[in-house]
């Protein structure tokens, strides 16, 4: 996976727009073209005690994750990303999709504060590898300075 014409492609996208939703509606389109084997990509933004839908590319997912549950609120409640081989394994994994069976979750900082999470999903067991990791972290913190 080539990421870093991804993550040029993002940052050509968001750069010195001033639209959150624009910007992460974008990526979650650049990322979903770019990516094999996804079924869902997208975004979860923080609002009030929760994490909240953002845009996304994919089926209809869930609206409301609390934080500590499932995927993503726990990634959010860490601070760090959470690679699932196997969702089916994880405690509290929320199935949006029954196609899914690995997930990789990235969490999106801004002032130093948890803002989100990036999702993506997978109808693949271990989907999502290490270098995966890294060129998603890498994108993610582009994306960060126009939020
Ligand atoms: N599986 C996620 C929920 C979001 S959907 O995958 C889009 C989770 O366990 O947090």
């Amino acid at each position: 996976m080539d990421y870093q014409t991804l993550i040029a492609q993002v940052r050509a996208l968001t750069q010195d727009i001033p639209y959150p939703v624009a910007n992460l509606a974008n990526t979650s389109a650049a990322i979903w073209q770019a990516m094999e084997g996804l079924n869902w990509a997208g975004f979860y933004c923080f609002e009030d005690d929760a994490l909240v839908l953002g845009p996304f590319q994919g089926k209809p997912a869930c609206i409301r994750i609390p934080m500590g549950k499932g995927v993503c609120g726990t990634a959010a409640e860490l601070g760090q990303t959470v690679r699932v081989e196997d969702v089916h394994q994880f405690p509290g994994h929320i199935a949006c999709d029954s196609a899914s069976n690995s997930e990789i979750v990235v969490p999106i900082f801004k002032n130093g504060k948890v803002w989100g999470v990036l999702d993506l999903d997978s109808p693949y067991f271990a989907r999502f590898s290490e270098e995966d990791q890294a060129g998603l972290e890498a994108l993610i913190r582009i994306l960060e300075e126009n939020l």
